[in-house]
């Protein structure tokens, strides 16, 4: 047993509510706090005198200065898995071509195929590896990693096995998920029904086998899949057993709706969601996440965040970071943006970064500190919480505790 303090402050977000929204006087800030540490989980947050009181003998890890606790972040949506670099798509869509007439022209997501595709698994490990380094220099302990730059059995399964092996070298938890339905392969000599009868037969199967990915999304778009194609491929991937998560309504409205129906974990974007699809997810379990970072890297406008949280919505808040629409990969940053612009308070993010972000991933051991959780915790330098999402991502994280060790 270890007791871990004292904090200034210690935000544990343990009596937020799931879904809706949250005032900031919800928050609940423990002062002169400690963190009681056993076997990685929480034992007990209290006043750290108090409880130096009443575990007489135990470990303490002092913390010098005046430092803040909060919950370690989740990121519930990454491509971080990827060869190459698509600066050049984002000069030319800053020169006036749009993402679809990109996509369209060879460059977009079929580029970053290719690229994928002809690094070698060092290359994209060790990439891959300091793509993480950076997310736990920012707070972040859970973090999504799709596939979906591989495109055919044997470069999906080579993506999945390398986020495996990932995991090898990181405490950061990551939670694998096979996106082989991103987009038709150009290479691919059939239709797109035909594709997604090709991931069910060839790929999945071997996914489950190799325990590669328990959760599938899937990418609907107009030049990507269809609604009804991507209906029937989620509907075969959740009777196989595959937890589902979807890219919707990213430019054209609907397919929230198709998430909603087939009962996925989450609809990711959203950014074209019309008022009655809002309503729709917002009577559901199924998470609604917003990808300010992808609304960055495009110019285009925000997920209607404050809405859904209106609504009853569970909301969480992902950085998407991916070669193409999303290279920042700070979640901090785009989540303290997306507060400006969608007038979300401090709880509502502070939310959507950790245990709303955690529940669309089906991880209910995290995101808060409270008795039994899992002891994952960044510190800041700072007297006060707010300053963490007022410094718009320039406040860097002191330490991150994973499963209470120091591990950044
Ligand atoms: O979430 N929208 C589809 N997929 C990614 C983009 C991936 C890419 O452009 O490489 C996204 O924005
Ligand atoms: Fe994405």
């Amino acid at each position: 047993m270890k007791l871990i303090g004292p904090f200034k402050q210690i935000i544990t977000l343990a009596d937020l509510p799931l879904r809706g929204k949250i005032s900031d006087e919800q928050i609940d800030i423990i002062t002169d706090g400690g963190i009681l540490v056993d076997n990685g989980l929480i034992k007990k947050v209290g006043n750290f005198k108090m409880l130096k009181t009443e575990n007489p003998g135990t470990e303490t890890e002092i913390i010098e200065g005046e430092q803040i606790a909060l919950p370690g972040f989740v990121d519930s949506h990454t491509h971080i898995c990827f060869g190459g670099n698509r600066a050049n798509d984002f000069a030319m869509r800053n020169a006036g071509k749009t993402y679809l007439e990109i996509a369209e022209s060879g460059g977009g997501i079929w580029s970053s195929v290719q690229h994928t595709r002809n690094a070698s698994e060092e290359e994209l490990l060790k990439t891959l590896v300091e793509r993480i380094s950076f997310l736990i220099s920012l707070g972040i302990t859970t973090v999504e990693i799709k596939s979906g730059y591989g495109l055919d059995a044997a470069n999906e399964l080579k993506m999945l096995r390398i986020i495996k092996k990932a995991q090898g070298q990181t405490k950061v938890r990551l939670v694998p998920t096979c996106l082989s339905a991103h987009l038709k392969p150009r290479d691919f000599d059939g239709s797109n029904q035909e594709y997604l009868e090709y991931i069910l037969t060839d790929i999945l199967p071997k996914v489950k086998e190799e325990g590669l990915a328990q959760r599938v999304d899937i990418f609907i778009e107009k030049s990507a899949f269809q609604p009804d194609e991507s209906r029937d491929f989620l509907v075969k991937t959740k009777e196989l057993g595959f937890d589902i998560t979807v890219h919707a309504d990213q430019f054209t409205p609907g397919s929230s709706r198709i998430a909603v129906e087939v009962g996925a974990k989450s609809a990711d974007h959203l950014e074209a969601t019309i008022d009655e699809d809002i309503e729709f997810l917002a009577q559901s379990d199924t998470v609604a996440t917003a990808l300010p970072g992808a609304s960055l890297g495009l110019g285009e406008k925000f997920t209607p965040a404050r809405k859904l949280l209106d609504a009853g919505a569970i909301v969480a808040i992902a950085s998407d970071w991916n070669p193409g629409s999303a290279p920042m990969g700070n979640l901090i940053t785009q989540a303290s943006i997306l507060a400006t612009f969608e007038k979300l308070t401090t709880a509502e993010v502070l939310a959507g970064i950790t245990f709303r972000a955690a529940h669309a991933l089906g991880l209910e051991d995290i995101g808060k500190l409270e008795t039994g959780k899992k002891a994952d915790f960044v510190t800041f330098k700072t007297d006060n919480f707010q300053n963490v999402l007022y410094n718009q991502g320039s406040l860097n994280a002191e330490n991150v505790y994973i499963s209470g060790n120091l591990s950044h």
